[in-house]
């Protein structure tokens, strides 16, 4: 028996930067596979290391028990993969594409209308770090599908999570690290654009970024302590100090010249939490403010 005769057979759709990635490290690990994508001439190298090309979505559907879908949102899932459901029924359809709890939820009823075993999924890490032992993927639904395909599914990334039943939780947790690396990564541009006004180099700057970085896995640590329990003791560092300080890095930044729109809303949460009698309280207190946002009206 050869490699590939006992491995499952896995169809990918989408052959975007992600989607070739999920189906070379399919092909890597010896399954057969299937993929598609709607713009013919993607995919030449994944056909020319064994991958079989399907003519359709519908003949790419059933190609495999497996289905992955990685697409540019769940519109677009929506409409690659909805003429093509009773192709699929029968099979187990993870979709990997990335978009809201919500869809996530949406997606699967209209899987569970049609008779198709639903996954949901999400990926954390660029096209390069997939098939790694480092490659992070969340993956929710029924457990027992997952369980199936389990040993599949691990070869996307040795890091790879089941979070639960519920379809929504893999959005969830994807949408919620998305959120802290996004918003970081906002202020890290703005941190160059700030120094790099007084004509200081990103690469003078860029040792005391990392420096910073490194008091980030105890924050999240006890970041995670507080929002848990509801207490946010701010004995080192008040918000009213905090505050003072946001406003410093504002003024410096509005008398270069800079953007500021970002640096106003952190600034307008902690005023509403400051009116809300939490200026002794620590960071993590604005959490009470982000989660009344109708309070901006009072
Ligand atoms: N790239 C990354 O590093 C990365 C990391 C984590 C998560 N993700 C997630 O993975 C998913 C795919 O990302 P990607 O980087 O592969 O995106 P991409 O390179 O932009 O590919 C998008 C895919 O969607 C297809 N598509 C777009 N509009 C379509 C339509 N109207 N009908 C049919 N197919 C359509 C494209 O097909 P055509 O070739 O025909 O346009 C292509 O297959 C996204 O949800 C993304 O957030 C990506």
């Amino acid at each position: 028996m050869t490699d590939q005769q006992h491995k499952t057979s896995v169809t990918v759709i989408g052959l975007g930067a992600m989607g070739q990635a999920l189906a070379g490290a399919f092909l890597r690990a010896g399954h057969p596979t299937t993929i598609w994508n709607r713009t013919p001439g993607k995919g030449d190298d994944l056909v020319a290391a064994g991958a079989t090309r399907a003519g359709t979505a519908a003949e790419a559907a059933r190609a495999s028990d497996l289905v992955v879908v990685c697409l540019y949102d769940y519109e677009v899932s929506r409409a690659v993969l909805g003429p093509v459901a009773a192709d699929l029924a029968g099979r187990v359809l993870v979709n990997l594409t990335s978009d809201t709890p919500e869809r996530s939820r949406e997606a699967a009823a209209w899987a569970a209308e049609h008779g198709i075993a639903y996954l949901d999924g999400a990926i954390l890490v660029p096209v390069t770090v997939i098939g790694t032992a480092d490659a992070l993927l969340f993956h929710s639904g029924p457990r027992a599908v997952y369980e199936r395909h389990e040993s599949t599914l691990k070869v996307l990334g040795g890091n790879t999570v089941y979070l639960g039943e519920d379809h929504g939780l893999a959005a969830v947790y994807d949408n919620a690290l998305l959120d802290f690396f996004w918003t970081s990564m906002y202020g890290l541009v703005h941190a160059f654009a700030l120094a790099g006004a007084d004509g200081v180099k990103g690469a003078e700057l860029a040792p005391y970024m990392s420096a910073l970085l490194s008091i980030f896995p105890a924050a999240v640590e006890s970041t995670a302590v507080e929002v848990d329990s509801g207490e946010y003791p701010g004995d080192q560092a008040p918000l009213v100090t905090e505050a003072a300080n946001v406003d410093h890095v504002i003024h410096a930044s509005v008398h270069r010249g800079l953007d500021v729109e970002a640096l106003n809303g952190i600034k307008a949460v902690l005023d509403r939490a400051i009116a809300r009698g939490q200026g002794a309280d620590g960071w993590t207190a604005i959490i009470e403010a982000i989660r009344t946002p109708e309070a901006r009206a009072h």
